[in-house]
């Protein structure tokens, strides 16, 4: 436990799995991330609506209710296998097409990018049942303005977060990132008509069975547990939550998988005995791929996507280690340091998934502390998406290791992580995919 000052605040910094329980167990019944001023600043310089991550108190509760519907359980996420699936399709022939324009045949040269366009893809089509063509060889302009904003605004709001506020009327970085904002809601926003517009045109002609719901938004819009407005200032700040966490955590997964040929083995073993090449995985089938599920946990631990979160705790004074912090204080929990603490994780920075699976009772290892590796955060707060995001990586993690044999191409060599928000490699991953005979 330590302090450091930002932008003239005192924060409480922690980082070891009994430090972040004792302040998450601690917290209140509308806990407080973070004061987001930054994203709040945007919203109000246009009067925008706040979503998720920016509302607070009694108005975030209500909202976070709404949202939980057809999201949090993993029954809920279940309902979108299919369309997680039909994404799939297209993602892997997308990638036979990046594969044949290589040089070997086999090579995709930037998997984080790629993984990308395949997280932002699915989490439109969950959203709203539609498709957005980040998976076509040519993408469509406003996908391509979006996907490029998304980049500028976060560029550009590590500048704005450091700089005094009085620079921003002299200095490029506020507009820019006040326009990479206004491009994001755009995007949404022309989602949304879109989906409002359908919904209207089902009304009109609805038969006695009703309207038909296709997506997440046409689910709570239609059901009104969501106002346009709502799902105007929600939208962007779930497309912002559900992208670069997913492909992020993809990539690091095979690139762990493509420098231990034995457990890649293992794992194309478990997954085509349970699936084999010619059947499409289906949600029930994950539950008998431990070694899958195990391999993603140990991922998230490595490289918690989120390296660090926050709390603020503002209805009463707490104690954390026998010191008692005065309401209002901001802690800051290390997740990247806390899942990597070698009294938590013996051999901590070593790649090894069967440290999550339950072995036999005689050698069963001690259980894992429950704060020791949280990258989707915890309680009430907690990550939206867990269950989708898991889902998703779940099911193209294992049609991959149904067809390929993925190898580390030789130019990619040892790569790092980088906090630039989220985790993201340093450097480009190129991966081979070596098509399986079987
Ligand atoms: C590997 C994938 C993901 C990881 C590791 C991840 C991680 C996190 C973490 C650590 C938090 C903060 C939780 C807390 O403060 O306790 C969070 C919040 C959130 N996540 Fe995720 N996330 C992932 C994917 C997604 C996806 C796909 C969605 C979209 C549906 C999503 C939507 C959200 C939202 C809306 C919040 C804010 C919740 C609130 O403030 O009420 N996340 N996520």
């Amino acid at each position: 436990m330590w302090t450091s000052i930002m932008d003239s605040k005192l924060l409480v910094n922690l980082a070891s799995a009994p430090l972040l329980e004792q302040v998450m167990r601690q917290e209140d019944k509308y806990p407080i991330r973070d004061t987001m001023e930054l994203w709040k600043a945007h919203r109000d310089y246009q009067n925008m609506p706040y979503g998720p991550f920016t509302t607070e108190g009694h108005q975030w509760y209500q909202l976070r209710h709404a949202l939980n519907q057809r999201m949090l359980k993993p029954t809920d996420a279940a309902l979108y296998t299919d369309a997680l699936n039909d994404v799939i399709d297209d993602f892997i022939v997308r990638l036979n097409q990046i594969r044949a324009e290589s040089v070997s045949g086999d090579q995709v040269p930037d998997m984080a990018h790629f993984f990308y366009h395949f997280a932002l893809e699915a989490i439109c089509y969950i959203l709203f049942e539609k498709r957005v063509g980040c998976l076509e060889p040519l993408i469509p302009e406003d996908t391509v303005n979006f996907i490029r904003s998304v980049g500028f605004m976060f560029q550009n709001s590590i500048y704005v977060t450091f700089l005094p506020k009085w620079t921003r009327p002299l200095l490029p970085f506020w507009k820019r990132y006040l326009d990479g904002w206004d491009t994001i809601f755009l995007f949404g926003k022309k989602l949304l008509d879109e989906k409002f517009k359908e919904v209207d045109a089902q009304l009109q002609t609805a038969g006695p069975d009703g309207v038909q719901i296709s997506g997440y938004m046409h689910f709570l819009l239609t059901n009104g547990l969501l106002s346009p407005r709502e799902a105007l200032g929600t939208l962007p700040e779930l497309l912002m939550a559900g992208v670069d966490t997913t492909s992020n955590t993809l990539a690091w997964t095979l690139y762990h998988l493509s420098k231990d040929s034995e457990l890649q083995a293992a794992l194309h073993k478990e997954v085509v005995g349970v699936a084999p090449p010619e059947k499409v995985p289906q949600h029930k089938d994950l539950a008998q791929m431990p070694l899958l599920r195990a391999v993603l946990k140990e991922t998230l631990r490595l490289y918690p996507v989120v390296p660090t979160n926050s709390r603020i705790i503002t209805e009463k004074e707490i104690q954390v280690d026998g010191y008692l912090f005065p309401k209002n204080t901001q802690f800051v929990l290390c997740h990247y340091a806390a899942s990597r603490d070698p009294s938590t994780f013996p051999d901590p920075e070593s790649f090894q998934p069967h440290r999550w699976l339950r072995k036999s009772k005689v050698d069963a290892p001690k259980a894992q502390h429950p704060f020791g590796s949280v990258p989707f955060g915890y309680g009430v707060r907690g990550c939206l998406g867990r269950r989708v995001a898991e889902l998703e990586m779940q099911l193209l993690l294992a049609r991959l290791m149904q067809h390929y044999e993925v190898v580390l191409a030789p130019e990619t060599g040892e790569i790092k992580p980088l906090a630039r928000i989220v985790l993201v490699p340093n450097k480009k991953l190129a991966l081979r995919f070596l098509k399986r005979q079987c």
